[in-house]
């Protein structure tokens, strides 16, 4: 089946007492034990509506098996430690999501497991690996820069070493990209984002082969980041226009992409859908669009960040992402703020930097939106009116000057 016909139907399950075509919510967290091996308790990740709404993700991502969990982080952390313990080594891509970071640098040392944060490019990552290396955790796109890796060459060489690779597949969503077809292990998502679509749930899943996926729900019932089932039950109503959502923010995204480019008061656009971003040709190879993700920095000598910001009236100021509402945020005072400004520089995460998630409203009114707020922040700028008067009146100085 195609994906949008997987998104309505795939892993639904049918309730023959009502006949309904939805998955019923199965409230229950005490299953009559009598007579059956596998009793449903939801720590155990095997309730109905677990069980649903992994099948769904499962047929999406072309995945045996999966675990759904309470957050994507949840389902990243769990995904790590099920494959990676002490005096293991693991690599990460030092552009991954914050959040993974800093579960990272903040636990890895206290477990005893070494790790090493390389480059966003295949070559580094994959240089990265040493003896005792069980893990490579990749993303791509990346958050916020957009950065795109080679994930068929991280599988490659990781296969050959018997490495566990992990991919958070977040930004691209299961319509996009598939990694598994590429040879990665085991692909997570934040379902929090384009999953759940509506900027209304937390949750996160990670899929598998059958072997894997029995490991991390055996981590999963320790650690217990479970699911409860009428969030697995919004999920699964979200996945049914996953690819039509998806579909739209690409389109949308592309067509922002495209204006923010042309703009002077722009300095630079990441998004991997451009022809002359650096990780096109790449992201051409492997996904299907490019995603509704894109960032952009503005010229900071013409306007400033948080006067363009609060200048717009359709696109929302918020954090978080792959919801249906257009949002934007700085990642400086947002998902980087605790990194400090020489970090901040090196890796490109500037003040003048904003992250854009394109929603499914109409591209054009998004496109006047941006275009109204970067002319009033440029026009009504006093500081600048200043700075470009005092500016002009250098440059009438000098040309007295050089006229003298
Ligand atoms: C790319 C990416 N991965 C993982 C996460 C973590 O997801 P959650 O907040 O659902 O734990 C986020 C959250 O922003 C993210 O952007």
């Amino acid at each position: 089946m195609k994906k949008d016909t997987e998104c309505v139907h795939s892993g639904s399950y049918r309730d023959s007492v009502t006949r309904g075509v939805n998955t019923p919510i199965f409230t229950s967290s005490a299953y009559d034990y009598l007579d059956r091996d596998d009793c449903p308790y939801p720590r155990y990740f095997n309730t109905p509506n677990q069980d649903a709404v992994v099948r769904k993700i499962c047929a999406l991502e072309g995945a045996e098996d999966g675990v759904v969990f309470s957050s994507g982080m949840a389902a990243m952390s769990t995904a790590v430690l099920a494959f990676a313990g002490s005096g293991d080594h693991v690599v990460m891509m030092d552009e991954l999501y914050g959040g993974t970071h800093a579960f990272t640098t903040d636990e890895f040392q206290r477990l005893g497991i070494g790790y090493t944060f390389a480059p966003t490019d295949a070559e580094s990552v994959c240089g990265a690996a040493a003896e005792r290396t069980k893990v490579i955790v990749i993303e791509s796109p990346t958050n916020p820069l957009l950065s795109v890796i080679d994930i068929r060459k991280v599988a490659a060489f990781a296969r050959e070493r018997e490495i566990t690779t992990i991919i958070d597949n977040t930004f691209a969503s299961p319509v996009n990209q598939n990694p598994l077809e590429f040879g990665i292990d085991i692909v997570v998502h934040s379902g929090t984002k384009y999953l759940g679509g509506h900027s209304d749930i937390c949750c996160g899943v990670a899929v598998t082969s059958r072997e894997r996926a029995g490991r991390i729900r055996a981590l999963a019932r320790h650690l217990g980041g479970s699911l409860n089932a009428i969030t697995c039950y919004l999920l699964e109503r979200s996945l049914k226009t996953l690819a039509l959502r998806v579909g739209r923010q690409s389109d949308n995204a592309l067509r922002i992409a495209e204006f923010l480019k042309e703009q002077k008061l722009v300095r630079r656009v990441y998004y991997p859908g451009l022809p002359d971003f650096p990780g096109h040709e790449i992201a051409k190879s492997q996904m299907k669009a490019y995603g509704g993700m894109l960032s952009f920095e503005l010229d900071e000598r013409q306007l400033d960040a948080s006067r363009f910001v609060r200048r717009l009236r359709l696109i929302s100021p918020a954090v978080s992402l792959g919801g249906v509402e257009t949002t934007i945020c700085a990642p400086a005072v947002t998902s980087h703020a605790k990194v400090s400004m020489v970090e901040r520089k090196r890796i490109g995460v500037t003040d003048s930097l904003f992250r854009l998630s394109a929603g499914i409203e109409d591209a054009g009114d998004l496109i006047n939106d941006l275009e109204q707020a970067l002319r009033r922040a440029h026009d009504d700028d006093p500081q600048r009116k200043n700075t470009t008067d005092r500016r002009a009146g250098n440059a009438a100085r000098s040309t007295l000057l050089e006229s003298c």
